[in-house]
Protein backbone atom coordinates (compact mmCIF):
# COMPACT_ATOMS: atom_id res chain seq x y z
CA UNK A 1 0.00 0.00 0.00
CA UNK A 2 1.34 3.43 -0.81
CA UNK A 3 1.97 6.24 1.64
CA UNK A 4 3.55 9.29 1.17
CA UNK A 5 6.94 10.60 2.91
CA UNK A 6 5.68 12.66 5.50
CA UNK A 7 3.46 9.85 6.68
CA UNK A 8 6.22 6.97 6.84
CA UNK A 9 8.55 9.27 8.20
CA UNK A 10 6.03 9.83 11.35
CA UNK A 11 5.77 6.12 11.95
CA UNK A 12 9.22 6.23 12.37
CA UNK A 13 9.47 9.17 14.31
CA UNK A 14 6.53 7.55 16.76
CA UNK A 15 8.59 4.09 16.89
CA UNK A 16 11.96 5.96 17.43
CA UNK A 17 13.59 4.01 14.27
CA UNK A 18 14.54 5.14 10.70
CA UNK A 19 13.11 3.91 7.65
CA UNK A 20 15.55 2.10 5.32
CA UNK A 21 15.02 3.87 1.62
CA UNK A 22 16.61 1.34 -1.21
CA UNK A 23 18.09 3.02 -4.54
CA UNK A 24 15.96 0.07 -6.73
CA UNK A 25 17.59 0.49 -10.44
CA UNK A 26 16.51 -2.86 -11.23
CA UNK A 27 13.66 -5.11 -11.38
CA UNK A 28 15.72 -7.37 -8.63
CA UNK A 29 16.04 -4.48 -6.58
CA UNK A 30 12.57 -3.28 -6.40
CA UNK A 31 11.49 -7.14 -5.52
CA UNK A 32 13.84 -7.25 -3.41
CA UNK A 33 13.06 -4.67 -1.57
CA UNK A 34 9.16 -4.91 -1.13
CA UNK A 35 9.96 -8.66 -0.18
CA UNK A 36 12.11 -7.61 2.32
CA UNK A 37 10.23 -5.41 3.98
CA UNK A 38 7.07 -8.03 3.88
CA UNK A 39 9.11 -10.74 5.57
CA UNK A 40 10.36 -7.79 8.11
CA UNK A 41 6.77 -6.55 9.30
CA UNK A 42 8.09 -3.04 8.54
CA UNK A 43 7.59 0.10 6.34
CA UNK A 44 9.70 0.86 3.02
CA UNK A 45 10.75 3.55 0.65
CA UNK A 46 11.55 2.49 -3.00
CA UNK A 47 14.19 5.07 -4.40
CA UNK A 48 14.89 6.22 -8.32
CA UNK A 49 17.87 8.39 -8.09
CA UNK A 50 17.94 10.52 -11.05
CA UNK A 51 21.35 10.05 -11.51
CA UNK A 52 20.68 5.72 -11.91
CA UNK A 53 18.34 7.07 -15.17
CA UNK A 54 21.50 5.59 -17.09
CA UNK A 55 20.96 2.55 -15.29
CA UNK A 56 17.03 2.33 -16.04
CA UNK A 57 15.23 4.97 -16.86
CA UNK A 58 12.52 6.88 -14.70
CA UNK A 59 9.68 6.05 -17.58
CA UNK A 60 10.62 2.80 -17.26
CA UNK A 61 11.45 1.80 -13.58
CA UNK A 62 8.73 4.46 -12.19
CA UNK A 63 5.65 2.92 -13.04
CA UNK A 64 6.89 -0.52 -12.13
CA UNK A 65 7.84 1.01 -8.77
CA UNK A 66 4.39 2.46 -7.99
CA UNK A 67 2.63 -0.52 -9.31
CA UNK A 68 4.83 -3.19 -7.17
CA UNK A 69 4.18 -1.00 -4.53
CA UNK A 70 0.43 -0.36 -4.85
CA UNK A 71 0.47 -4.15 -4.63
CA UNK A 72 2.29 -4.95 -1.49
CA UNK A 73 1.13 -5.48 1.91
CA UNK A 74 4.05 -3.51 3.12
CA UNK A 75 3.50 0.25 3.90
CA UNK A 76 5.45 1.71 0.85
CA UNK A 77 6.57 5.29 0.08
CA UNK A 78 7.96 5.75 -3.96
CA UNK A 79 10.78 8.71 -4.13
CA UNK A 80 12.68 10.12 -6.02
CA UNK A 81 16.32 10.41 -4.78
CA UNK A 82 18.77 13.25 -5.41
CA UNK A 83 16.87 15.04 -8.13
CA UNK A 84 18.45 18.17 -9.42
CA UNK A 85 16.00 19.13 -12.13
CA UNK A 86 12.22 20.04 -11.41
CA UNK A 87 11.25 19.21 -14.83
CA UNK A 88 12.38 15.27 -13.82
CA UNK A 89 10.68 15.82 -10.59
CA UNK A 90 7.04 17.07 -12.29
CA UNK A 91 6.91 12.96 -14.24
CA UNK A 92 8.16 11.47 -10.94
CA UNK A 93 4.93 12.86 -9.35
CA UNK A 94 2.41 12.63 -12.19
CA UNK A 95 3.68 8.60 -12.31
CA UNK A 96 1.99 8.67 -8.63
CA UNK A 97 5.61 9.05 -6.36
CA UNK A 98 4.88 10.38 -2.80
CA UNK A 99 7.85 11.32 -2.37
CA UNK A 100 10.84 13.67 -3.61
CA UNK A 101 13.81 15.20 -2.94
CA UNK A 102 15.57 18.45 -4.30
CA UNK A 103 18.86 18.52 -3.96
CA UNK A 104 20.50 21.77 -4.22
CA UNK A 105 23.22 20.92 -2.68
CA UNK A 106 25.90 21.48 -5.21
CA UNK A 107 24.34 25.17 -5.77
CA UNK A 108 24.81 28.41 -3.87
CA UNK A 109 22.60 28.56 -0.22
CA UNK A 110 20.41 30.89 -2.05
CA UNK A 111 19.57 29.32 -5.44
CA UNK A 112 19.13 25.77 -2.79
CA UNK A 113 16.12 27.95 -0.82
CA UNK A 114 14.76 29.27 -4.65
CA UNK A 115 14.91 26.34 -6.05
CA UNK A 116 13.53 23.73 -2.85
CA UNK A 117 10.79 26.32 -2.74
CA UNK A 118 9.83 25.79 -6.08
CA UNK A 119 9.87 21.94 -5.85
CA UNK A 120 7.61 22.64 -2.30
CA UNK A 121 4.92 24.36 -4.48
CA UNK A 122 5.06 21.54 -6.76
CA UNK A 123 4.50 19.20 -4.59
CA UNK A 124 1.71 20.54 -2.78
CA UNK A 125 -0.42 19.34 -6.01
CA UNK A 126 0.29 16.13 -5.46
CA UNK A 127 0.11 13.81 -2.13
CA UNK A 128 3.58 14.51 -2.20
CA UNK A 129 6.29 14.88 1.01
CA UNK A 130 9.73 16.40 -0.02
CA UNK A 131 12.85 16.37 1.26
CA UNK A 132 15.77 18.96 0.64
CA UNK A 133 19.46 18.67 1.45
CA UNK A 134 21.66 21.15 3.02
CA UNK A 135 25.19 20.80 3.27
CA UNK A 136 27.07 17.91 1.10
CA UNK A 137 27.88 14.32 1.18
CA UNK A 138 30.94 15.17 -1.07
CA UNK A 139 30.37 12.25 -3.57
CA UNK A 140 26.81 11.68 -5.83
CA UNK A 141 24.52 8.82 -5.23
CA UNK A 142 25.60 7.46 -8.78
CA UNK A 143 29.24 7.13 -7.70
CA UNK A 144 30.65 10.34 -9.56
CA UNK A 145 33.88 11.57 -7.20
CA UNK A 146 34.44 8.88 -5.16
CA UNK A 147 36.66 10.27 -2.99
CA UNK A 148 35.21 9.17 -0.21
CA UNK A 149 37.61 8.27 2.48
CA UNK A 150 36.52 10.95 4.25
CA UNK A 151 34.02 13.87 4.44
CA UNK A 152 35.18 17.75 5.25
CA UNK A 153 33.71 19.75 8.12
CA UNK A 154 33.15 22.18 5.73
CA UNK A 155 30.42 20.90 4.07
CA UNK A 156 28.89 19.31 7.42
CA UNK A 157 25.32 21.02 7.36
CA UNK A 158 25.03 24.27 9.42
CA UNK A 159 22.78 23.57 12.20
CA UNK A 160 22.06 27.47 12.50
CA UNK A 161 21.36 27.72 8.62
CA UNK A 162 18.94 24.73 8.60
CA UNK A 163 16.31 25.97 10.65
CA UNK A 164 16.79 29.19 7.95
CA UNK A 165 16.60 26.64 5.57
CA UNK A 166 13.72 24.58 6.86
CA UNK A 167 11.45 27.27 7.76
CA UNK A 168 12.34 29.14 3.93
CA UNK A 169 11.97 26.17 1.77
CA UNK A 170 8.76 24.63 3.46
CA UNK A 171 10.72 21.23 3.11
CA UNK A 172 9.18 18.12 4.95
CA UNK A 173 12.56 16.34 5.64
CA UNK A 174 16.09 17.54 5.92
CA UNK A 175 18.90 15.62 4.11
CA UNK A 176 22.23 16.74 6.67
CA UNK A 177 26.08 16.05 6.37
CA UNK A 178 27.44 15.08 9.55
CA UNK A 179 29.93 12.38 7.58
CA UNK A 180 28.54 9.97 5.75
CA UNK A 181 29.48 9.71 2.43
CA UNK A 182 27.81 7.95 -0.70
CA UNK A 183 30.04 4.49 -2.02
CA UNK A 184 31.91 2.26 -0.46
CA UNK A 185 34.10 3.70 2.49
CA UNK A 186 37.76 3.39 1.78
CA UNK A 187 38.47 3.70 5.80
CA UNK A 188 35.76 3.66 9.01
CA UNK A 189 33.45 6.36 8.37
CA UNK A 190 33.53 9.00 11.56
CA UNK A 191 30.15 10.30 12.08
CA UNK A 192 29.95 13.63 14.20
CA UNK A 193 27.25 12.95 16.38
CA UNK A 194 27.41 16.41 18.33
CA UNK A 195 26.33 18.17 14.81
CA UNK A 196 23.66 15.94 14.56
CA UNK A 197 22.46 16.79 17.70
CA UNK A 198 22.85 20.16 17.13
CA UNK A 199 20.84 19.71 13.92
CA UNK A 200 17.95 18.04 15.65
CA UNK A 201 17.85 20.96 18.52
CA UNK A 202 17.05 23.43 15.78
CA UNK A 203 15.62 21.16 13.15
CA UNK A 204 11.63 20.07 13.98
CA UNK A 205 11.69 17.85 11.13
CA UNK A 206 12.36 14.29 10.44
CA UNK A 207 16.42 13.95 9.25
CA UNK A 208 17.37 11.95 6.70
CA UNK A 209 20.82 10.20 6.37
CA UNK A 210 22.31 9.86 2.95
CA UNK A 211 25.63 7.79 2.43
CA UNK A 212 24.17 4.74 4.81
CA UNK A 213 25.55 1.86 3.54
CA UNK A 214 28.73 0.50 5.14
CA UNK A 215 28.01 2.48 8.70
CA UNK A 216 27.78 0.03 11.71
CA UNK A 217 24.84 -1.21 13.80
CA UNK A 218 26.55 1.10 16.76
CA UNK A 219 26.39 4.11 14.44
CA UNK A 220 22.96 3.32 13.13
CA UNK A 221 21.44 2.99 16.02
CA UNK A 222 23.06 6.57 17.52
CA UNK A 223 22.21 8.18 14.54
CA UNK A 224 18.40 7.03 14.83
CA UNK A 225 18.76 8.21 18.46
CA UNK A 226 19.66 11.26 17.39
CA UNK A 227 16.90 12.13 15.59
CA UNK A 228 17.71 10.24 11.74
CA UNK A 229 13.75 8.97 10.41
CA UNK A 230 15.29 7.83 6.96
CA UNK A 231 18.32 5.88 6.22
CA UNK A 232 19.50 5.94 2.11
CA UNK A 233 20.85 2.40 1.36
CA UNK A 234 22.29 1.45 -1.96
CA UNK A 235 26.05 0.76 -2.24
CA UNK A 236 26.48 -2.33 -0.28
CA UNK A 237 23.58 -4.05 -1.01
CA UNK A 238 24.68 -3.46 -4.74
CA UNK A 239 28.42 -5.20 -4.33
CA UNK A 240 26.70 -7.82 -2.44
CA UNK A 241 24.33 -8.45 -5.13
CA UNK A 242 27.36 -8.57 -7.58
CA UNK A 243 29.58 -10.62 -5.78
CA UNK A 244 26.31 -13.16 -5.95
CA UNK A 245 26.43 -13.30 -9.18
CA UNK A 246 29.96 -13.68 -9.21
CA UNK A 247 29.79 -16.37 -7.21
CA UNK A 248 27.30 -18.13 -9.49
CA UNK A 249 29.71 -17.62 -12.47
CA UNK A 250 32.25 -19.37 -10.56
CA UNK A 251 30.70 -22.17 -9.10
CA UNK A 252 29.32 -22.83 -12.87
CA UNK A 253 32.56 -22.78 -14.36
CA UNK A 254 34.25 -25.04 -11.49
CA UNK A 255 32.35 -27.75 -11.96
CA UNK A 256 32.25 -27.58 -15.94
CA UNK A 257 34.53 -24.78 -17.73
CA UNK A 258 32.22 -24.59 -20.52
CA UNK A 259 29.20 -24.63 -18.80
CA UNK A 260 26.84 -21.76 -20.14
CA UNK A 261 26.00 -19.31 -16.92
CA UNK A 262 22.65 -17.57 -17.88
CA UNK A 263 21.62 -14.18 -17.53
CA UNK A 264 18.47 -15.38 -15.00
CA UNK A 265 21.38 -17.66 -13.16
CA UNK A 266 22.65 -14.12 -11.82
CA UNK A 267 19.54 -12.15 -11.44
CA UNK A 268 18.66 -14.91 -9.34
CA UNK A 269 21.73 -15.61 -6.81
CA UNK A 270 21.61 -11.13 -6.98
CA UNK A 271 17.44 -11.19 -6.08
CA UNK A 272 18.22 -13.47 -3.22
CA UNK A 273 20.86 -11.49 -1.83
CA UNK A 274 19.53 -8.38 -1.62
CA UNK A 275 16.41 -9.92 0.41
CA UNK A 276 18.64 -11.15 2.80
CA UNK A 277 20.63 -7.72 2.89
CA UNK A 278 17.77 -5.50 3.10
CA UNK A 279 15.60 -7.49 5.72
CA UNK A 280 18.51 -7.44 7.56
CA UNK A 281 18.83 -3.56 7.32
CA UNK A 282 15.44 -3.38 7.76
CA UNK A 283 15.62 -4.94 11.28
CA UNK A 284 18.73 -3.36 12.49
CA UNK A 285 16.83 0.66 11.22
CA UNK A 286 13.69 -0.72 13.16
CA UNK A 287 15.26 -1.89 16.50
CA UNK A 288 14.09 -5.50 15.84
CA UNK A 289 16.89 -6.36 18.78
CA UNK A 290 16.23 -10.08 18.45
CA UNK A 291 16.15 -10.74 14.69
CA UNK A 292 18.58 -7.68 13.77
CA UNK A 293 21.82 -8.58 11.97
P1 LIG B 1 25.27 4.61 -0.13
O1 LIG B 1 26.14 4.90 -1.32
O2 LIG B 1 26.05 4.69 1.15
O3 LIG B 1 24.57 3.33 -0.25
O4 LIG B 1 24.18 5.77 -0.03
C1 LIG B 1 23.12 5.82 -0.93
C2 LIG B 1 22.43 7.13 -0.89
O5 LIG B 1 22.62 7.93 0.02
C3 LIG B 1 21.51 7.44 -1.99
O6 LIG B 1 20.93 8.69 -1.85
Amino acid sequence: MIVNLRDICAIAEQNNMAIASFNVPSLEAVRAALDAAEQAGQPVILAHAEGHDPFVPLDVIGPTMVALAERSSALVCVHLDHCEHLGYMRRALEMGFTGAMYDGSMEPYEVNVENSQRAAAMCQGFDCGLECELGSMGTRENGVGHENDHVSEAIYTNPDQAADFIRDTGLDILACSFGTVHGIYKGEPHLSFDVLEQIRKRAHVPLVMHGGSGVSDGDYRRAIDAGIRKINYYTYGAKYAGEAAQDVIASFKSTNSDANVYWHDMTMAAYDRLVEDFASVIRVFSNDGENAA
